[in-house]
């Protein structure tokens, strides 16, 4: 990653996938444009549902290879649940990618912005600001249907495995601590909690030994533990007091989408799928299809998906100019929401996806 163009691969995908990742792309030119003009160039990928249904395949031919080879991916949403495979489950060729590119990191923030719904009455619900990061390529996914890996399926009975290795989980807890050693710079203080089932299941004490090993490479970041049961309980009566939590994959996924109501829905949850050498990105949600062609999806977690790609470029490559656009981004979206010139339709508001993109721009401009 060494020249001033950075290649962005693109897939669209299905339903509103297409319409956010439109958007979000828009901003994210937008924004380099106000920030001094780094390059990038998109690499649109055909895959997912609607293209499964054309032709067979979920991901066109070679288009995992150049994926591979660009500097970041970015993704809308694939999957519609009218199209299935043989066995039933859908189709979601970027669980192969993860998988593939090794995309242990998941990165989904949680944020509280003003006059977004906060579902909790507490006042200090406005001070939610945390990030799950969700181990991405084992845990209970290890035997996810896509990778065919169930060790048992007679017809009578299905087991699935949970898998914790210690290559992984050492390089995730290290992420953790980084991820806030950078907070820090912004927020003052910084803690990694470590969300886990450690009383219960040998793997996940595994998983919380690794982290008290790493967290010792970190001395300067506060450390805390919970059950995966009590971290959902304090998401409802103390989410304001975290700010980055580690943990296995499915945890994450239930516990990211928690938390991603927490502070409005689906149409604010961001989200980065990173490892040692690719980076992909796209919104927590899926392709909606009750609202597709509609003009009704909230773009802004795929806006803020654009961001974290950003930012993700800007540490790979040195490069402070992607990193200011990325915060260009951050802060119109927020002065967005104080000053109420963002109001999605998801929140009740007035504005679907054009209006918001539209609004987001004039914001960016000023
Ligand atoms: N990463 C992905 O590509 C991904 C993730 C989740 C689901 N899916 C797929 O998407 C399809 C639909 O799944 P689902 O209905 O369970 O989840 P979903 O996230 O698509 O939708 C859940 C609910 O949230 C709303 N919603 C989601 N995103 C929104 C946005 N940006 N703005 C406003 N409202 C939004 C939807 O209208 C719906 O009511 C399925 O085929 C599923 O497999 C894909």
């Amino acid at each position: 990653m060494s020249s001033s163009v950075f290649q962005v691969a693109v897939i669209k995908g299905d339903g509103i996938g297409i319409d956010v990742t439109d958007a979000a792309l828009h901003i994210v030119e937008v924004a380099l444009e106000k920030a001094g003009n780094t390059a990038l160039e998109f690499l649109p990928i055909q895959a997912g549902a609607g293209y499964f249904k054309e032709t067979g395949q979920d991901i066109e031919p070679g288009g995992e290879e150049a994926a591979g080879r660009a500097d970041a991916i970015f993704l809308g949403a694939i999957g519609l649940p009218s199209v299935r495979q043989k066995d039933g489950t859908e189709i979601s060729p970027h669980l192969r990618l993860r998988e593939k590119f090794n995309l242990y990191a998941g990165v989904r923030p949680a944020r509280a912005y003003p006059n977004a719904p906060q579902r909790l009455a507490d006042p200090r619900a406005a001070e939610i600001d945390m990030v799950i990061l969700r181990e991405s390529t084992e845990g209970l996914f290890y035997s996810a249907a896509v990778h065919n890996r169930c060790p048992v399926d007679t017809g009578d009975e299905v087991q699935e495995l949970l898998r914790i290795t210690r290559t992984t989980t050492e390089k995730l807890h290290d992420f953790a601590f980084k991820l806030a050693q950078k907070r820090q710079e912004r927020r003052g203080k910084s803690k990694v909690t470590c969300v886990d089932k450690a009383n219960v299941f040998r793997s996940m004490a595994f998983f919380r030994k690794i982290f008290d090993e790493r967290s010792v490479r970190f001395p300067e970041i506060e450390k805390g533990y919970n059950y995966v049961d009590a971290q959902a309980l304090d998401f409802i009566r103390k989410p304001w007091e975290f700010d980055v939590l580690v943990m296995e994959n499915m945890f994450g996924d239930i516990l990211s989408d928690l938390a991603g109501g927490l502070v409005g829905g689906m149409g604010m949850a961001a989200c980065g799928e990173i490892g040692d050498n690719h980076g992909l990105f796209q919104p927590a949600h899926g392709s909606a299809p009750d609202i597709m062609g509609q003009d009704k999806a909230n773009p802004l977690a795929a806006i803020l998906s654009g961001a974290l790609m950003l930012d993700y470029l800007a540490d790979k490559a040195s490069n402070d100019t992607l990193a200011l656009a990325a915060k260009i981004i951050d802060d119109a979206i927020y002065h967005g929401f104080a000053t109420k010139r963002i109001r999605p339709q998801e929140f009740g508001g007035d504005m679907g996806t054009k209006a918001i993109t539209r609004e987001v721009i004039n914001l960016i401009r000023g």
